[in-house]
């Protein structure tokens, strides 16, 4: 099959702001203990965290942490996890029915992502708490006033504040599984006066609304208008979830799945600008996709009526070769709507859901969806080009007509290249992909990464990565193949 990618340095989507290659740790699980933390562990730093497990997230080049949940922080009191461990309490934790020690809060968190080259992205309790912890926990984190919480935190050994930038006000509060779910109304008058606290606390940061929990949600679109209609002059972000799975077995459409989260975040955006036309704003409020991965072996429900364990192992989906291949078309979408998208999280980081896993005590290794994040994180840096793809289509099952080529255009201006990532979602049949970049004369091909693999279901183990990207050679054709079922990275230099 045939296929031609055109792009042109003058026409440009956006900059991509570095924090949609984000991520996200939950205690949840054996995320945070036997997966960042394990002070046992033979490769454990100073503070317990797992160098090995470091390691790895450092070749993810992660700019910025989501923390400390998802569904865990509706019932979480951060102060909990700070100051002497000793003394700190082990709670039952409603979210996902395990104990949680708060070995690890904030004050070790914070020391982790700076370990990581990474920030935090904090969420706040909006589930059982409110305003006043959420205000008291921006104190803590961020001012170098004289007052009790800034105290507090040097009381605790850190007398520079942690400058903590964006925060998330909730989780998933549109959901009836929420601790402490709330109506549209209830959370948009919550999340507001919130936000005035926390702003007054601390003027610099910037603050995310709950949207909704995914597309599939009833209430998706009433409840942006809703929330966004109380809360648009407070907060500068809208959050969005998606997870993608292949419940029915059929390949081609999970792949095409990449094409709804086009949809969800094209939706969203334009409910976003119509409650800017309706209040006659000049703010535009920007994406945060601060949940997104496939996602739907496991319930995460595993530790329920398990006697409340600590860490148990919950949510650890093992991720094939198609599941790599779908989240290579995901992050290209993600790419293509840097103009609204700013930040992104893929959910989660370590064992949960994870590009990364780990055995107590023992390896660490990368799973198959490890590698596409890894280079777009890597070399998709710049800006977007808006590609102007023809290719062959396929009917998805929602009958929608998908493109077999998904790919993305950045033109990284720092480092003189130009990089593409490229699907073919045909099953059975390679592409001959013709490439026309305009604007970037005296650039060639210098490097084309092709991650593939026979067998589809193929996974990653401790022992075994039967899924590896390879450097293929590179030529001067203006045509590139794409191997059926393959993600591709082609890396264009200046050789001028
Ligand atoms: O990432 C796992 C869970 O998925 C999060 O806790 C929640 O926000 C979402 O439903």
């Amino acid at each position: 099959m045939k296929a031609k990618i055109t792009a042109n340095k003058h026409f440009a989507i956006g900059d991509i702001d570095k924090r949609i290659y984000g991520s996200f740790i939950e205690h949840l699980g054996r995320a945070v203990y036997n997966g960042i933390y394990e002070p046992t562990h033979p490769t454990a730093d100073d503070q317990g965290f797992r160098t090995d497990v470091l390691d790895l997230v450092k070749q993810l080049n992660v700019p910025i942490v989501r923390y400390p949940g998802g569904n865990f922080v509706s019932g979480y009191n951060w102060e909990d996890g700070i100051g002497d461990k000793s003394k700190r309490p082990k709670r039952m934790e409603l979210a996902w029915f395990s104990t949680e020690t708060n070995e690890v809060g904030i004050d070790e968190f914070q020391e982790w992502a700076k370990r990581a080259n990474s920030e935090v992205m904090m969420a706040v309790n909006l589930g059982t708490k409110g305003a006043q912890e959420a205000k008291d926990c921006v104190e803590y984190c961020n001012c170098d006033t004289n007052t009790y919480y800034a105290q507090l935190r040097r009381a605790n050994g850190f007398e520079k504040p942690f400058g903590i930038k964006v925060w998330c006000l909730g989780n998933e509060m549109d959901g009836p599984w929420q601790i402490c779910h709330k109506t549209a109304e209830e959370y948009g008058r919550l999340a507001t006066e919130t936000a005035k606290m926390m702003k007054w606390t601390d003027p610099s940061i910037e603050l995310v609304a709950c949207g909704s929990s995914g597309p599939g949600m009833k209430t998706f679109g009433d409840w942006e208008l809703t929330v966004l209609d109380h809360t648009y002059d407070y907060v500068d972000y809208l959050s969005l979830h998606s997870y993608y799975g292949n419940r029915d077995g059929n390949t081609a459409n999970f792949l095409a799945r990449a094409e709804e989260m086009d949809r969800f975040i094209k939706g969203a955006a334009a409910i976003c600008d119509a409650v800017k036309a309706k209040k006659h704003s000049k703010k535009t409020i920007n994406l945060s996709f601060d949940e997104w991965n496939v996602w739907y072996r496991k319930s995460g429900m595993e530790a329920k009526g398990k006697n409340w364990p600590v860490a148990p192992e919950a949510n650890e989906e093992i991720y094939n070769f198609e599941d790599a291949l779908l989240v290579g078309c995901l992050l290209s979408t993600l790419q293509n709507n840097c103009d609204r998208v700013k930040m992104a999280c893929l959910a989660q980081l370590v064992n949960v859901i994870a590009p990364i896993m780990t055995e107590n005590g023992g390896k660490a290794w990368a799973q198959t969806i490890f590698y596409p994040f890894m280079y777009c994180s890597k070399y998709g840096r710049g800006t977007t080009l808006r590609p102007i793809i023809e290719s062959e289509n396929y009917r998805s099952k929602e009958g929608f007509d998908i493109p077999y080529l998904s790919a993305s255009v950045v033109d990284n201006r720092e480092k003189d290249e130009v990089v593409i990532f490229a699907s073919n979602r045909s099953l059975d049949e390679d592409m001959e992909l013709n490439i026309d970049l305009s604007g970037f004369e005296g650039y060639s091909l210098a490097e084309h990464v092709e991650l593939y693999c026979d067998d589809l279901k193929a996974v990653n183990d401790k022992d075994v990565s039967r899924v590896l990207p390879v450097n293929k050679e590179v030529t001067d054709a203006a045509s590139v193949t794409l191997k059926k079922h393959s993600w591709n990275m082609l890396r264009f230099t200046h050789t001028r």
